[in-house]
């Protein structure tokens, strides 16, 4: 089944609407795949990733035409917080994405927001620290960890929420061999869990365990990998 089945879909930012930088897109993801999305810089890799968890046109305006299903539901139906349940999106620079003075802060800050239950959030962010084996870095200031800690503690804190969905805005382009490989480590991990994935990536040698890659370029391809 596909978990996110986008069709026909065409953005415009409100600057410039006759400049569309997503064109007549229509793709599907599978639930527990992993799925690379590459494509030159500027191409609209980071445009359709905000396509999908909501984040355009809510927050940005501009001119979105087609239809995502999310588990079958039209997005524009559902609310921001519901998408945030189901959809995890991880941004391209960690250091726009972590706002909290501690990890554990940080991890806590999305279900916070949801109102969850404070005894569950502590479950929860328990939980994820430990499957990402961050605990011993729960009191520290995200600001000074390494970059590898630092994307990992982004990627940790959409797991509160347990999304089915993640999507990782170019997860490793701040991060040395070292950071790369704990990175690829806790996105296999979220692939045997059966996570569906969506990762930003320029090499995609960097996740041989992929399923899938959408190339963004003149014209869109799909390629498949047959697993
Ligand atoms: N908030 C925005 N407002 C207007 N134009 C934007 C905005 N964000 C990105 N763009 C433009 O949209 C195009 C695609 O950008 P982006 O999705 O960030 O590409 P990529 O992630 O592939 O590098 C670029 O030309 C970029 O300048
Ligand atoms: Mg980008």
């Amino acid at each position: 089944m596909n978990i996110i089945e986008a069709k026909n879909l065409t953005f415009a930012y409100e600057e410039n609407t006759k400049r569309h930088v997503i064109e007549n897109m229509s793709f599907g993801l599978k639930a527990g795949t992993v799925t690379v999305l590459t494509g030159l810089s500027g191409c609209g890799k980071s445009t359709l990733c905000q396509i999908l968890c909501g984040i355009i046109p809510e927050f940005t305006g501009g001119e979105l035409t087609g239809t995502v299903m999310l588990e079958g539901k039209d997005m524009t139906m559902m609310g921001m917080q519901d998408i945030a349940k189901k959809v995890g999106y991880v941004m391209q620079d960690p250091d726009r994405q972590i706002i909290a003075s501690t990890v554990e802060d940080e991890l806590a800050f999305a279900p916070e927001n949801l109102c969850i239950e404070p005894k569950k959030i502590r479950r929860d962010v328990n939980r994820v620290m430990d499957k990402l084996a961050i605990t011993g870095l729960a009191l520290k200031n995200p600001g000074k960890l390494s970059g590898g800690e630092k994307q990992i503690t982004a990627i940790a804190s959409v797991l509160t929420l347990d999304p089915d969905i993640v999507i990782m805005d170019e997860p490793f382009s701040f991060l040395d061999e070292k950071g790369r490989r704990m990175v690829c480590e806790v996105i296999e991990e979220l692939k045997r869990e059966g996570k569906t994935i969506l990762v930003v990536l320029h090499d995609i040698a960097a996740l041989p365990f992929a399923d899938k890659r959408i190339h963004m370029g003149e014209e869109v391809i799909y390629e498949s990998y047959g697993k």
